[in-house]
C-alpha cells in the first residue's frame, strides 16, 4: 500500500492519532441513559455511526437490537469488537467506514441510525445527511447528538479554546460545530429530502464522570483526544503550551461539580436531533 502524503485522510488521521477509549470511559453512564431514551426494542436494526468503541452501541445491543457500529478509526473499531466479544454480544459488530460515503452499507438497511458526537466530525455535512437518510428505512429514525457552538458548557468551550491555539483550518473547512445549529441541521436534512417538520432539535445535557482528578482527566484530553492533542502540538510549536494548559485547567476546574476527592463530573449541553425518515 502506498504511503504517499496524498493518501492521508486528515479526518481519519485525527481520530486514529489518539485513543478515544480513554475519554469514552467517562461517558458510559450517560451514554447508557441516552440509549434508554431511544425506545429500542429487541430485533430493531440499528446503525451506530461514529460509534467509537461503543459507548452507545453496547447498550443498544444489550437492549436486544441488531447493531452495526461504523467508525472511521481502525483502532476504535478494533476496541469496539473487543468489547462486544468480552460482553458476549453476538448481535453487535463494528466495521470501518466513513459517514460521508457509507459505500459498504445498502440503502434502507436500518430502523434507527444513531450518531452521538460522531458523524458531526466528518467533513462534507451535506454528504453525511444524504448518507444517513439513504441507509435508513422509510418510517425509520435518525438520532444525532451534536455539540453546540459557543455553548457555555464544557465541550464547546474545550473545542473553542483548542481551536484558538490550532493552526487555521484549510480553505473551505466547515466546522463540525455547525451541526449544533438547528438552521444548518434543517438545511442539510432538507437537501437530503427530509421536510423540516420531520426534524426536531432539543438542547440536552450529557454528563462526563470519572474517578480521575480534574488534572488527570485533562491529561487524558491532552494525550489521547485528537482535537486537543493537535492544539497542544500547535501551542508547543509556538511556545504557548503552558498557556494553553493553564487555560484548560481553569476550564476543567470551573466545570467540575464533583466534591473534592470524588473524581470529576462535568456536564455538557448538546443538540439532540431527531429525524423521522
Ligand atoms: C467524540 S468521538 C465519539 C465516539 C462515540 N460516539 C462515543 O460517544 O463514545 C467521535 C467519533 O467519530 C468518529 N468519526 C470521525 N469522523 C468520522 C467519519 N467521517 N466517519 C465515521 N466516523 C467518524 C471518530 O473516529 C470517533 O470515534
Amino acid at each position: 500500500m502506498s504511503t504517499d502524503q496524498t493518501d492521508v485522510n486528515p479526518n481519519k488521521a485525527l481520530w486514529e492519532k489518539g485513543d478515544f477509549t480513554r475519554i469514552a470511559a467517562s461517558m458510559r453512564e450517560s451514554g447508557e441513559a441516552l440509549v434508554e431514551s431511544l425506545g429500542i426494542t429487541p430485533g430493531l436494526d440499528v446503525l451506530d455511526l461514529g460509534c467509537g468503541d461503543g459507548t452507545t452501541a453496547v447498550p443498544e445491543a444489550r437492549l436486544g437490537a441488531n447493531v452495526l457500529g461504523v467508525d472511521i478509526a481502525r483502532n476504535l473499531v478494533a476496541a469496539g469488537n473487543a468489547r462486544a466479544e468480552s460482553f458476549g454480544l453476538t448481535n453487535l459488530r463494528f466495521q470501518e467506514g466513513d459517514a460521508t460515503d457509507l459505500k459498504d452499507v445498502a440503502a434502507d438497511s436500518f430502523d434507527l441510525v444513531v450518531s452521538i458526537f460522531g458523524a458531526m466530525f466528518a467533513p462534507r455535512p451535506f454528504d453525511v445527511a444524504k448518507e444517513v437518510v439513504r441507509v435508513t428505512r422509510p418510517g425509520g429514525r435518525i438520532v444525532m447528538g451534536n455539540w453546540i457552538p459557543n455553548d457555555p458548557t464544557f465541550v464547546a468551550q474545550l473545542l473553542r479554546v483548542s481551536t484558538a491555539y490550532a493552526p487555521p483550518p484549510p480553505e473551505g473547512f466547515i466546522s463540525p460545530m455547525t451541526w449544533g445549529i438547528e438552521e444548518n441541521v434543517l438545511e442539510r436534512f432538507g437537501s437530503a429530502g427530509v421536510p423540516a417538520e420531520n426534524v426536531t432539535c432539543e438542547r440536552t445535557m450529557f454528563l462526563f464522570q470519572t474517578p480521575s482528578t480534574p488534572s488527570e482527566y485533562l491529561a487524558d484530553f491532552r494525550d489521547y483526544y485528537g482535537p486537543t492533542m493537535n492544539a497542544y502540538a500547535a501551542a508547543a510549536a509556538d511556545g504557548r503550551e503552558a498557556e494553553l494548559h493553564a487555560e484548560l485547567e481553569e476550564l476543567v476546574e470551573e466545570h467540575n461539580t464533583a466534591a473534592p476527592g470524588e473524581g470529576t463530573s462535568i456536564e455538557a449541553a448538546y443538540l439532540r436531533v431527531t429525524v423521522m425518515v
